[in-house]
């Protein structure tokens, strides 16, 4: 067993609180590599802003499990060297299951989410509750998750999201003793969030329920999966220089801001970076056919990461300078 406090990381009870309060959110960036780990890090100590670095069950099979425990302690010392430590958590991005769970907390995670928005309301909070007992043991604390995003969640494809419903989010809240609730209000995972054709625009987050759940549970923390903006630019780019990505959307900057100073005090973005690196690395390859030193194409795809990453910060999540 390595416990979290081993390796420098922070629950994300804390920070939730000062995000509620502040009205800002918490990035959760997703990463899989040394790479996108640095561009994290080097983004936040920047900005001093306190980060979330989520792992999904793909990326700890991509990365290792072990591996991740010391690039997580690595993030933590790496950030005290570029002269500013910031609270890091590690959190696991849609745990499937218990054992999933278990053997996180059990190798260093600080946080964790149990996805059970595809079971019976009932058998998601059994499952909750029961990683809620374990989790709380080692004072890690537990995201939830009620309603269903349209894409992709947990391997399962979905095509319509099925809304959060208000009236059942107090008990599920009270019966499992989650400290974060992850609703469905119309984002969605990936690049190709919303079928829409050139020129419409994408049928906007439904606030209504966002704010029905706030007046149901005050001050609870709550957090939005699928919240890539699939930047315009960043897509050009990545056409401009050999890729081929039609008809991608993305959720806008002003709708998450929006969300961001309510109650939502967690904002994961994966696909964003994803296309970041993607660009970056195409448009190097492409100008410079001969380029075989990776440092040369994954150097520039850092940078573009944390450009991204800092902008994220300052200008849609707020949480600049709340380190
Ligand atoms: O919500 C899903 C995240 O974007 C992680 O994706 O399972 O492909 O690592 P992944
Ligand atoms: P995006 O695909 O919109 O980046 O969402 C990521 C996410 O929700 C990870 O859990
Ligand atoms: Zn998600």
């Amino acid at each position: 067993m390595v416990h979290y406090k081993e390796l420098g990381l922070v629950n994300s009870r804390e920070i939730f609180k000062k995000a509620v309060k502040g009205g800002y959110a918490i990035p959760a960036f997703n990463f899989n590599n040394l790479e996108q780990m640095q561009a994290i890090i080097m983004a936040c100590v920047e900005t001093k802003s306190p980060v979330i670095l989520q792992v999904s069950k793909g990326a700890r099979k991509y990365a290792n499990q072990t591996l991740l425990q010391y690039l997580a302690k690595g993030a933590v010392e790496f950030s005290k060297e570029l002269g500013y430590p910031i609270p890091i958590v590690l959190h696991l991005d849609h745990g499937d299951t218990f054992e999933t769970c278990k053997s996180c907390i059990e190798t260093g995670f600080s946080s964790v989410m149990i996805d059970g928005s595809h079971l019976s309301f009932e058998d998601n909070i059994k499952e909750t509750k029961r990683v809620v007992d374990f989790a709380h043991e080692f004072d890690v604390t537990v995201e939830g998750e009620l309603g269903v995003l349209a894409g992709i969640e947990d391997e399962i494809s979905h095509e319509h999201s099925n809304y959060t419903q208000p009236q059942e989010v107090e008990e599920f809240v009270k019966r499992t003793g989650v400290d974060s609730l992850a609703i469905s209000i119309g984002t969605s995972h990936g690049a190709f969030k919303f079928k829409v054709k050139p020129g419409e625009v994408a049928p906007p987050l439904r606030f209504d329920i966002l704010e029905e759940v706030e007046r149901r549970i005050p001050g609870f923390p709550i957090v939005l999966h699928g919240a890539s903006s699939v930047p315009q630019e960043i897509v050009d780019e990545i056409n401009k220089y050999g890729g081929k990505m039609e008809n991608t959307c993305g959720v806008s900057e002003e709708q998450l801001r929006r969300a961001a100073s309510s109650a939502v005090c967690k904002i994961n973005i994966d696909s964003d970076g994803r296309l970041a690196v993607t660009a970056a690395v195409r448009k190097v390859l492409y100008e410079k056919p001969g380029e075989f030193d990776p440092r040369n194409y994954l150097g520039p795809a850092r940078d573009a990461l944390k450009v991204l990453y800092k902008h994220k910060i300052e200008k849609v999540l707020g949480s600049l300078n709340r380190a």
